[in-house]
């Protein structure tokens, strides 16, 4: 009740959390389409940095992904989505809240061809290029190797052609990147998705909302990771059919007209979902349809 109190609180007095998202680049999509999925309605048009939620205490800011982590540190933001491949690299310390699933992509080491490489410590003495020198240094002290690590900010993957490099160390995500420039992908050195994370010390109105906003992205995570599942079966291996189905709670049956038959429905979890169908079409389900869910509140 009392968050209630404090929601219609911030609602009357205009409070509003202030989120920071990427402006251009691999997080920006994924991250416009969470909070739209959120029902959180807001415009983007070209070249904005800021926009006002319509329905949501948020304001929403577009800025450069490297300076995100800053603006948290700063204050400028409440929250922010960002990459772990930039959290690891900014020297600020932050708690993760959430991972969000999307924006997956690995910082690797890649070599040229015709570069020998078997273990990290073929790269000893060798220039590699990269914009994430924080993280490639710890790489390389755990392993004991002791690379000449050269920062860039941007255009990594051309360093090796030009001869500003003999390696480099860069995000890949379909690693068209690296091959168009005849590279080859030789070390993982992290993975990274995208996360929210928050500012410490968020006032009790501010909290408020960020919690009503994490409540909304659990929800749209939960469902994109379920399928409504609908089906018919012979009254006789019903009980059969509904076991193999997980559900929420139990599965829901109920009678066709045609007596003899019932429909089930149940919820089931996008990593076995193929192998549960396969079951139950063997088990005498028929008229299977798979449904994705919007919204799942737990
Ligand atoms: C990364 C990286 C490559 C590209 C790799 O840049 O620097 O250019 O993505 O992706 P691919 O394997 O699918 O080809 P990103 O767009 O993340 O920009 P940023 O590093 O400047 O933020
Ligand atoms: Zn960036």
């Amino acid at each position: 009740m009392r968050s209630f109190a404090v929601f219609t609180a911030n609602k009357m007095s205009g409070q509003k959390l202030k989120i920071a998202i990427q402006k251009q680049g691999r997080l920006s999509d994924g991250s416009t389409a969470l909070l739209k999925k959120c029902g959180i309605g807001f415009t983007n048009g070209f070249g904005k940095l800021k926009s006002e939620a319509q329905d949501f205490p948020l304001e929403i800011f577009f800025l450069r992904d490297d300076d995100i982590p800053d603006y948290v540190a700063d204050g400028v933001a409440d929250v922010v989505i960002v990459g772990e491949n930039v959290l690891a690299e900014s020297p600020q310390p932050v708690d993760v809240l959430e991972k969000l699933g999307f924006g997956r992509c690995r910082l690797s080491l890649a070599i040229p061809k015709g570069f020998d490489y078997a273990t990290p410590a073929d790269l000893a003495g060798k220039r590699i290029a990269t914009s994430y020198p924080r993280i490639l240094r710890d790489f390389f002290e755990s392993r004991n190797v002791e690379a000449d690590i050269h920062e860039i900010s941007g255009s990594v993957e051309i360093a090796p052609s030009i001869g500003l490099a003999d390696a480099v160390c860069d995000l890949v995500s379909s690693g068209s990147t690296l091959f168009s420039n005849g590279l080859r992908e030789v070390e993982t050195v992290m993975l990274s998705e995208a996360v929210m994370i928050a500012r410490r010390g968020l006032d009790e109105g501010l909290q408020t909302i960020l919690d009503r906003l994490l409540f909304r992205i659990r929800s749209v995570k939960a469902a994109a990771q379920n399928k409504y599942i609908l089906l018919n079966a012979p009254a006789n291996k019903a009980v059969e059919i509904a076991s193999i189905l997980p559900g929420m709670r139990s599965p829901t049956m109920m009678p066709l007209a045609d007596e003899g038959w019932v429909s089930i429905h149940s919820v089931i979890g996008e990593a076995d979902f193929w192998e549960v169908v396969d079951n139950l079409k063997q088990a005498g389900a028929e008229g299977i349809l798979v449904l994705s869910i919007d919204q799942m509140i737990r």
